[in-house]
């Protein structure tokens, strides 16, 4: 685990949509597995301003999304589908075809959800994959005891998930689907790298526990230790309660150029 604090949340979007565009650059076939949440919405912004300003070509890239709430039409305005479309697809070139989100108004759950497995492997599997956490530790929607050997498949939101999300559905947590489909932590855990964002005071608990607390299932970020290729982008906030977060800084400053922002 590589733990990186920013002073800002932007400037860590900035970090990650870096070495998002350099994996396209390098590998214009890449896979890349996306999330939703407020988090990585500057990374986003940054990525449309690089396709825009910068040519930066998603025309061969393939992505997956962690997850979708069931229940949900992919036009309604809280839906992942839209959440993807409004602020990232609409403004990029990936093609349609090569875009994939859980479908939250599937009839058969468990035959959509090995499907989904299956497309991951026959794309290859996951290059990169973008995580936020929330406050209870989750990553997609794997929520605290959720095994480690998980796939795709459906899952119950905790209280705590729905208290949280309920900002998006007129702050009534009874708005908030108490089911979806999540990719699953044995599915997250075979992206061959993996780059978490955590920003302000409300993770600070849970990125403290996923990153110097033991490893398990009831703190699902957690695992991330036993990945073998996970950076963490934090800003100062959600580092505030980490025991070693000088240690990181200086590590982070004493790199070596090349390896500062791979
Ligand atoms: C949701 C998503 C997660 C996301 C989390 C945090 O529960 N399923 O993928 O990481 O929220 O959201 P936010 O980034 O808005 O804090």
């Amino acid at each position: 685990m590589e733990v990186v604090i920013k002073q800002a949340s932007e400037d860590a979007c900035i970090a990650g949509a870096r070495i998002v565009a350099r994996l396209v650059r390098e590998k214009p076939t890449a896979v890349l597995g996306l999330a939703t949440g407020g988090t990585p919405l500057p990374l986003y912004c940054e990525l449309i301003r690089m396709h825009r300003d910068e040519g930066l070509d998603f025309s061969r890239t393939t992505t997956f999304n962690l997850d979708e709430y069931l229940g949900l039409e992919p036009t309604h305005p809280q839906s992942y589908h839209h959440f993807m479309r409004e602020n990232l697809f609409d403004a990029i070139n990936i093609p349609v075809e090569n875009r994939h989100i859980p479908d939250g108004m599937t009839s058969d759950v468990p035959g959509f959800c090995r499907d989904y497995e299956r497309r991951i492997r026959d794309a290859g599997g996951i290059d990169l994959q973008i995580l936020g956490i929330g406050s209870d530790g989750h990553i997609g929607f794997n929520e605290p005891v959720s095994s480690f050997a998980s796939r795709t498949r459906i899952k119950t939101l905790a209280k705590e998930t729905l208290q949280d999300n309920a900002r998006f559905f007129d702050g009534d947590p009874d708005k908030v689907p108490r089911h979806c489909i999540t990719m699953g932590i044995g599915t997250i855990m075979d992206a061959r790298r993996v780059l978490l964002l955590a920003f302000g005071e409300s993770k600070s608990r849970a990125v403290a526990g996923m990153t110097e607390g033991p490893v398990a299932s009831v703190l699902p970020a957690s695992i991330l230790q036993h990945h073998p290729d996970a950076k963490i982008l934090l800003d100062n906030a959600a580092a505030s309660e980490l025991k070693r977060a000088d240690y990181y800084r200086w590590v982070y400053e004493n790199k070596p150029d090349w390896q500062r922002d791979a």
